[in-house]
């Protein structure tokens, strides 16, 4: 297996070009960027998070409270499969542009030997990857181009580095809400789980349809018009669902605030997206 190495057009079947940054639609992973404080975002982006955003409870200020938030979950959720479930290995699928703490930096924390392929289909976060690649020298780190509706090739791909015979946490964290209905999120998830090994992990965040549902609809009626991805909400029972035959962890699908609290830490809400864990038992 490969050290730390970006795999660029490294999928397997039909070859996958990255393509040019576009300046001229805002994209998810750019908005996302502004939200966080971030300087790898462009007009088009910015003037969309404002306006859009300006709809969501507590507007431009409460997004970005909320969207630390999720940083912050997704943190909790690695330290929990590195600490308690001991899990050496993860797939972190729709990674967005690097920020603070990113996943191998949250791991290998807790295990220097954990071994982390990041997964994203925007270029602009291709650019970047560079900066996922500074791992522990005891772990591995692997970048892949890709895209979630394929899931065989970036398994294909990820295999470089994870051995999939071992337990491997799937992070699909703030990605599955650009898959419509039509994208069937719930069998692109299936076919990542039916080639994990036992006591391998799920983690997800997803944006809520019932949690402030008209601030959130009326949002993302406007984002979606300007955005190159678009979104669909889903309900709490929705997302629950996507777990498939998984079995979740304690505290099962919550809003973020909700899913483990540190000591210290007040669980805020409400927040209008939800998340849990869950263990494929056999
Ligand atoms: C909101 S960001 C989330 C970033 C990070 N996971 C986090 O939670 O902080 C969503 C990311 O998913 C990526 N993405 C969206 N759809 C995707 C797909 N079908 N395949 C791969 N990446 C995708 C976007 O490019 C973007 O970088």
């Amino acid at each position: 297996m490969e050290g730390n190495a970006v795999r660029n057009n490294g999928l397997a079947g039909p070859e996958r070009e990255p393509g040019e940054i576009d300046t001229s639609v805002a994209h998810a992973a750019r908005v996302y960027d502004y939200l966080l404080g971030g300087k790898a975002n462009f007009a088009v982006d910015r003037a969309a998070a404002e306006r859009a955003y300006a709809a969501w409870p507590g507007g431009l200020d409460g997004v970005r409270a909320d969207a630390r938030t999720h940083r912050a979950v997704l943190g909790r959720m690695v330290r929990y499969l590195a600490r308690d479930a001991g899990i050496r290995q993860f797939l972190d699928i729709g990674t967005g542009i690097p920020k603070e703490g990113n996943v191998h930096e949250v791991a290998q924390r807790e295990a220097p030997e954990s071994r982390v392929v990041y997964v994203d289909r925007d270029p602009i976060v291709l650019a970047h990857a560079h900066q996922l690649l500074r791992g522990a020298p005891e772990g591995a780190t692997g970048y892949i181009y890709g895209e979630l509706r394929e899931p065989a090739a970036i398994l294909r791909a990820a295999a470089e580095t994870l051995d999939f015979s071992r337990p491997v946490a799937v992070m699909l964290f703030g990605i599955l809400h650009f898959f419509s209905d039509a994208d069937d999120p719930r069998a692109v998830v299936g076919q990542l789980a039916a080639s994990l090994a036992p006591d391998s992990y799920l983690a997800l965040s997803h944006l809520a349809r019932d949690v402030e549902g008209e601030a959130l609809a009326e949002t993302f009626r406007r984002l979606n018009a300007v955005m190159a991805e678009s979104v669909t909400l889903r309900s709490h029972d929705e997302v629950a669902g996507l777990f498939g035959g998984l079995e979740l962890v304690e505290p099962g699908v919550v809003q973020l605030p909700q899913w483990r609290p540190e000591a210290g830490t007040v669980p805020a809400g409400p927040l209008p997206m939800w998340c849990g864990v869950a263990r494929k038992v056999s």
